[in-house]
């Protein structure tokens, strides 16, 4: 199936699907575009590298939210664009997105949702003084890190841990874990009855 990565910001879960698509590990998937609602933002850069084209927009030069999102609504479908990834993507999509794409949009969250949604959730998971938290890949709904839960792997805090040693470890798990999802996407093999998914062998 065709992909669009949407991200804001580093890039580096996008960089690693690329890697995954190079490596034969996304099944059928392919990335074939990049969205960023921030045309300085690196990851940007990361797309120019590996050759994969990118839909730079800012939603400050549209009249509303609605206008930026019919503007890439009309550009994902020009490109038959079949399931949207969100990796770092830093904004909530509204209907105008949600409706055409409805069940073919995901993301990936640093920690096990329900708990530490919204910004921050390495630093929510520190400062709460859990022991346990982890990486979260759902389905996108209109709110905040809301929809049905797909896959979940969890990270052990260690004591000493900063924001940056947590993140990295948090890191490392993403890498895997998406790829390894958009591939059991894109080959149809995630299945979503009400709130409950289930991933076929
Ligand atoms: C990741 O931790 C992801 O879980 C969160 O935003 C971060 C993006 O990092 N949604 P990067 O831009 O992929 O490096």
């Amino acid at each position: 199936s065709r992909i669009a990565v949407f991200a804001s910001g580093q890039g580096s879960n996008f960089a690693a699907l690329a890697e995954a698509e190079r490596a034969g590990r996304l099944g059928g998937g392919r990335i074939e575009l990049l969205v960023s609602d921030r045309p300085e933002a690196p990851v940007a850069k990361r797309a120019e590298e590996a050759g994969i084209p990118a839909l730079l927009l800012r939603p400050k030069d549209f009249a509303s939210r609605e206008l930026y999102e019919a503007e890439i609504v009309a550009e994902l479908q020009r490109r038959n664009i079949g399931l949207i990834v969100l990796a770092g993507y830093m904004r909530l999509i509204t209907p105008v997105l949600l409706a055409p794409y409805a069940g073919r949009i995901v993301n990936i969250h640093p920690s096990l949702l329900p708990a530490f949604a919204g910004k921050d959730a390495i630093g929510q998971a520190l400062d709460y003084g859990v022991k346990l938290t982890g990486v979260t890949v759902h389905f996108v709904d209109g709110g905040m890190d809301t929809g049905p839960v797909i896959a979940q792997r969890s990270v052990a805090v260690e004591p000493g841990d900063s924001a940056e040693s947590l993140a990295e470890r948090i890191h490392q798990v993403e890498y895997e874990l998406y790829p390894e999802i958009v591939r059991a996407l894109a080959e149809g093999r995630v299945m979503l009855d009400e709130r409950k998914t289930v991933i076929r062998e």
